[in-house]
C-alpha cells in the first residue's frame, strides 16, 4: 500500500512523492515533486489535500527547501501560505523550520517524525472513534460522511473514514452514505474510491440530500473530519459540513468530528477568527453554468460548537454534548 505522501531521496535528488488526487478515481499515479514551487502548486491544485496530509506536505516541503534552496526562509513563507484554512499546514512547516539552524538532516528527521506521527494518529483515532460510535449507536450504525477524511487526506489510515474502516474491520458497521462534496467532489471521487477498495458497503448521495436522509431516519450519525478546531469547539471543515450539522441537530442524531490534535488550534478562539479559503469560481461554473456567471466559492464552512456532539482526536474524546470542553479534557494516550 502506497502512502498518500512520502519522502524519496534517489539518484534524481530529493523529492516529495504524492498520489496525484486530481487524477483519481480514474488513474492512480505517483508524482515526484523535486522543488518547493512544484509542491506548492500541487497543494494549491489539491493534488495533495486534507488537513493531516497538508501538515506532512508542509514539513517535507521544508526538508526539500533545506536540501535544494538558496533561500529556505523564503520557501518556508511560501509553503506556509499555500492554503490558509487547515492549521496543520502552517504547523507542519513550523515544526520542520525550527530545525533549519541544525542543518538539512535535522530538518528531514523532524519532517519524517511528522509523517510517522500522522500514521500513529490515524490508528489511534480509529480506536477512540470506533469505541465511541459503538457506545452511542450499537453494532450496526448507519453513518454519513462528507468530503474525504480517509487515507488520501492523511499519510495512510484516515480520520473520520479511518473510524469507518476500523468499524468495518471489526464487523461493527451498518452502512455508509458518502456525500459528493461539491464542487471538487472529494466524496464522489476519493471517498467512494477508498470505500470501494476497502469493500465497505456504501452509497453516494448529492450533498443536498444529507439533511433529508437524516430526517427520513436513514442515518444514525454524521461523522467527518476537520481542517481546524477552534478553542471553543467550533469546527471548520469542507463546505457543506454545516448543512449536515443542521440536519443532524434537527433529526436528533449525533454529529461527530474526528481529527488529530494537530488540527486543534487553541490559539484561535472561534470559527469567526479563521481565514476561510475562497477558491476560483471556475470550479463551480465549469462547463455547466453560462460562461461569465458570478460565483461565491468558500472552500470551507464553520459548524458552531453547539451543533457538535463530540470531538474525537488521537488522544481523547471530548463530549461537547455533555458540556465538556477542549480546555477541560486532559490528553490521554495515543493508542497503537
Ligand atoms: O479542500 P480539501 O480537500 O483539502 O478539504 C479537506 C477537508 O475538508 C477534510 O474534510 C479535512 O481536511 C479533514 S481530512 C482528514
Amino acid at each position: 500500500v502506497t502512502n498518500t505522501i512520502d519522502w524519496a531521496d534517489g539518484p534524481d535528488g530529493p523529492a516529495v512523492v504524492i498520489v496525484d488526487q486530481t487524477l483519481l478515481p480514474h488513474s492512480e499515479e505517483l508524482v515526484r515533486l523535486g522543488s518547493v514551487a512544484e509542491l506548492v502548486a500541487a497543494i494549491q491544485r489539491l493534488a495533495v489535500r486534507g488537513a493531516p496530509a497538508l501538515g506532512v506536505a508542509g514539513a517535507l516541503g521544508v526538508a526539500l527547501a533545506a536540501r535544494t534552496s538558496a533561500d529556505p526562509g523564503a520557501d518556508v513563507a511560501v509553503l506556509r501560505a499555500a492554503r490558509p484554512t487547515a492549521v496543520n499546514l502552517a504547523r507542519g512547516v513550523d515544526r520542520a523550520a525550527a530545525k533549519l539552524a541544525e542543518g538539512p538532516d535535522a530538518v528531514l528527521a523532524e519532517a519524517l517524525a511528522v509523517r510517522d506521527e500522522d500514521i500513529a494518529c490515524s490508528t489511534s483515532m480509529g480506536r477512540y472513534g470506533a469505541e465511541l460510535v459503538t457506545e452511542l449507536l450499537g453494532p450496526a450504525p448507519r453513518l454519513l460522511t462528507h468530503c474525504n477524511a480517509g487515507a488520501l487526506a492523511c499519510v495512510t489510515g484516515g480520520t473520520a473514514l479511518g473510524v469507518v474502516t476500523t468499524l468495518h474491520a471489526a464487523g461493527r458497521l451498518g452502512a455508509v452514505i458518502a456525500s459528493e462534496t461539491r464542487p471538487l467532489l472529494q466524496g464522489a471521487r476519493l471517498t467512494a474510491w477508498e470505500l470501494q477498495r476497502a469493500g465497505v458497503p456504501f452509497r453516494l448521495a448529492v450533498d443536498g440530500a444529507g439533511p433529508f436522509l437524516m430526517a427520513r431516519g436513514e442515518v444514525d450519525a454524521v461523522i467527518l473530519g476537520a481542517d481546524r478546531i477552534c478553542a471553543n469547539g467550533d469546527v471548520v471543515n469542507k463546505v457543506g459540513s454545516y448543512a449536515h450539522a443542521l440536519g443532524a441537530a434537527r433529526a436528533g442524531i449525533p454529529f461527530l468530528v474526528v481529527a488529530p490534535e494537530s488540527t486543534v488550534d487553541m490559539g484561535t478562539k472561534s470559527g469567526a477568527d479563521v481565514e476561510i479559503e475562497d477558491r476560483d469560481g471556475a470550479e463551480i461554473v465549469g462547463s455547466v453554468a453560462p460562461a461569465g456567471t458570478p460565483t461565491v466559492n468558500p472552500a470551507f464552512d464553520v459548524t458552531p460548537h453547539d451543533l457538535v456532539t463530540a470531538i474525537v482526536t488521537d488522544r481523547r474524546v471530548v463530549r461537547l454534548d455533555r458540556g465538556e470542553t477542549l480546555a477541560g479534557v486532559a490528553l490521554g494516550e495515543v493508542r497503537g
